[in-house]
């Protein structure tokens, strides 16, 4: 089986999952990162695994179709079977869903359906909710929308900035993913 990651920034799950899978432990092989921020971090960390890296400017093309579909055409030539978004900032457009429907997970930083969109651990903490989390799920047409695979949840402590939660969001994240990657692979 193999797999790609999609991710636009810093790469911390990207270096979660790819260090839980050494040894192919969660049942694939991934081949490939593909990026669209020129920079972002997440590159350096696949360089020093060994991935390649697929590198798109989505300014580069015409329209969201044109861009996919050069996504698409670098995915199948290394027939990709899966692909798991790790911080990828863009909404899915129809062209990369139709080719790869019920084979899309992406990772979202609250407990959905609460705080879609961006910045959900910002929305949660100024809203004062006692309890946010991590969910995992199936990409539809939404924006974070799509049956959900796995949640954990967190309670939020008065001590708690912005900042030592996003830290304790992010522990869980990078725990929960490899675990959820793992399972649905293994199913
Ligand atoms: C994670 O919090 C993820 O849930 C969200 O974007 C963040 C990416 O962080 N979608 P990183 O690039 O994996 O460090």
């Amino acid at each position: 089986i193999k797999a790609v990651i999609f991710a636009s920034g810093a790469g911390s799950n990207f270096q979660a999952i790819m260090d839980a899978n050494q040894e192919k432990e969660l049942g694939c092989e991934v081949v490939m990162l593909v990026c669209d921020k020129q920079g972002a971090g997440v590159i350096e960390k696949a360089a020093k695994f060994g991935i390649s890296t697929c590198i798109v400017d989505p300014k580069a093309f015409p329209t969201k179709e044109a861009y996919e579909k050069k996504i698409v055409s670098a995915l199948h030539e290394a027939k990709v079977d899966w692909i798991f978004l790790a911080g990828y900032m863009r909404i899915v457009g129809p062209t990369l869903l139709q080719a790869y429907e019920g084979a899309i997970i992406n990772i979202h930083p609250s407990l959905l359906p609460d705080f879609p969109g961006l910045d959900a651990i910002g929305q949660a903490f100024r809203s004062r909710v006692h309890t946010t989390g991590v969910t995992i799920h199936f990409i539809d047409e939404g924006v974070d929308t799509g049956p959900i695979i796995d949640q954990e949840a967190l309670e939020v402590l008065p001590s708690d900035t912005e900042e030592t939660l996003k830290h304790r969001i992010q522990e869980i994240e990078h725990r929960l993913y490899p675990k959820v990657i793992k399972h649905v692979l293994n199913r």
